[in-house]
């Protein structure tokens, strides 16, 4: 072993051996010695000071401690569509919040209004992070203490997933299982997943209910019910209580306007139908393409189940209140009322004021003719119903719409 101690010791001797037989010299070290000590003694206590002084090392973030009576959320892709409505009804019921973010879709506008609303230390935090990314996911476990996680973040278009069928599964699949070993390593309690009426495919039977056999025909529908299967597998090992929410077509923006639905330019071509009919009512694209006018259905057109997204962030928190330790529930959330891209088109003339211009064509492949949910079990078990009609909610819409022409870029007066 090497004796560190005895080489200094020996190096201190030759030293003071050089000087000896110095006076000045000895007492020049005696006046260094009891310097060295004094300037260390202040330099220690300025330390201190410091320290004591400084918020962020004597108290912890109020994100990284349990709380009694303080629920915090995790909400991942809360700066989307969805997710940042959900977020905002969280914060207004008084649960904590962190946003996890790549912004690759959201919008930190849309952070920016939330932080504005709720700017009280501890209320809400915003980590971009990629959920791919699994040092960083499990950073943000490691760092926070989440009693839930609400998982939005998704790419989330049915024609896109078609062309890049990878993409979906990495980002659905294999992110919600990145998700779930951090879950399951931090021992977080529930699980709020957002899930899709695509993993049912095309049923037979409508309306479909929660038994319907999910058979999904396209990669979005494929990925999403393979995070279900994992979520469904993981559970049965575990206590942690878990809610699938499987939502029908999401519309509208919050009532106040203060949120909204603003998709990237360059999404458009995948883009829903509330997004195509206000681009058209906005003159942004000519009028609106209707694809399919001979489908078994009253009018022909297609039939979709129009769900408000206040009505569906409600079906969250309920769900998020009545999770329970070790159980699992899965719920259909819609309005159990089929509408056809025709009537759609009507309601969206009607709240808008403008007559959109509408060109038939034929029939896209892979669209189902007839899609609606039968919502009894969210009715019954998580004692939510929707609320807003199709007109209400393309008005709420059509409103924020109007007054945020360029998204959350740039806000403009309402007209
Ligand atoms: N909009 C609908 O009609 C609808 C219907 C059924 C299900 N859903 C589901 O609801 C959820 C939210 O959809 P939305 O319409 O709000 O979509 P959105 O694109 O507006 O929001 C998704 C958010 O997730 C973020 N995100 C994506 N990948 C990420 C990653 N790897 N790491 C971190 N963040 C990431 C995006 O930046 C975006 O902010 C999705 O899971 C979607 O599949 C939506």
């Amino acid at each position: 072993m090497l004796n560190f101690g005895r080489a200094r010791n020996q190096a201190r001797a030759a030293r003071s051996m050089a000087l000896g037989g110095m006076d000045y010299a000895d007492t020049k070290r005696k006046g260094n010695f009891v310097g060295k000590i004094f300037l260390a003694a202040a330099f220690t206590a300025l330390c201190i000071i410091m320290i004591k002084r400084s918020p962020s090392l004597t108290t912890p973030s109020p994100f990284s401690i349990r709380e009694p009576g303080v629920t915090h959320v995790l909400v991942t892709g809360g700066a989307g569509f969805i997710g940042s409505h959900a977020v905002l009804r969280l914060l207004r019921d008084s649960y904590r919040v962190t946003i996890v973010d790549n912004l690759s879709r959201g919008n930190l506008g849309a952070i920016r209004v939330l932080q504005d609303l709720f700017p009280q230390p501890g209320r809400l935090q915003f980590i971009y992070a990629d959920l791919g990314d699994k040092n960083s996911v499990d950073k943000i476990f490691s760092e926070n203490k989440f009693d839930a996680v609400m998982h939005f973040a998704a790419v989330a278009y049915v024609g896109e997933s078609t062309l890049d069928p990878l993409k979906y599964y990495h980002n659905i699949t294999s992110n919600t299982l990145l998700v779930l070993e951090s879950i399951a390593k931090y021992d977080v309690k529930k699980l709020i997943y957002s899930s899709t009426c695509a993993t049912y495919g095309e049923p037979e039977k409508m309306p479909i209910t929660e038994e319907t056999p999910q058979v999904p025909i396209n990669p979005y529908g494929k990925a999403k019910k393979m995070a279900e299967d994992i979520i469904l597998d993981f559970s049965k090992k575990s206590d942690m209580a878990v809610m699938i929410l499987r939502y029908f077509n999401v519309i509208g923006s919050d009532p106040e306007g203060r949120l909204g639905e603003a998709p990237r330019p360059e999404l458009r071509e995948h883009g829903r139908i509330s997004g195509a009919c206000f681009d058209a009512a906005r003159n942004i694209i000519p009028g609106l393409k209707v694809r399919g006018t001979d489908y078994k259905t009253a009018d022909g057109t297609c039939v979709r189940d129009y769900i408000d997204v206040t009505d569906l962030v409600d079906a969250h928190v309920k769900a998020l209140e009545k999770a329970q330790t070790g159980k699992v529930g899965i719920y259909n959330v819609g309005t159990g009322k089929g509408s056809s891209v025709k009537e759609f088109v009507d309601a969206c003339k009607k709240a808008t004021g403008v007559n959109i211009k509408v060109e038939f064509l034929p029939r896209r492949p892979g669209d189902y003719a007839e899609v609606y949910s039968d919502p009894t079990k969210s009715r019954l078990e998580l004692n939510w119903t929707a609320q807003y009609t199709l007109e209400d909610s393309l008005k709420m819409a059509w409103r924020w719409q109007k007054s945020h022409r360029d998204g959350y870029g740039a806000l403009t007066a309402v007209l």
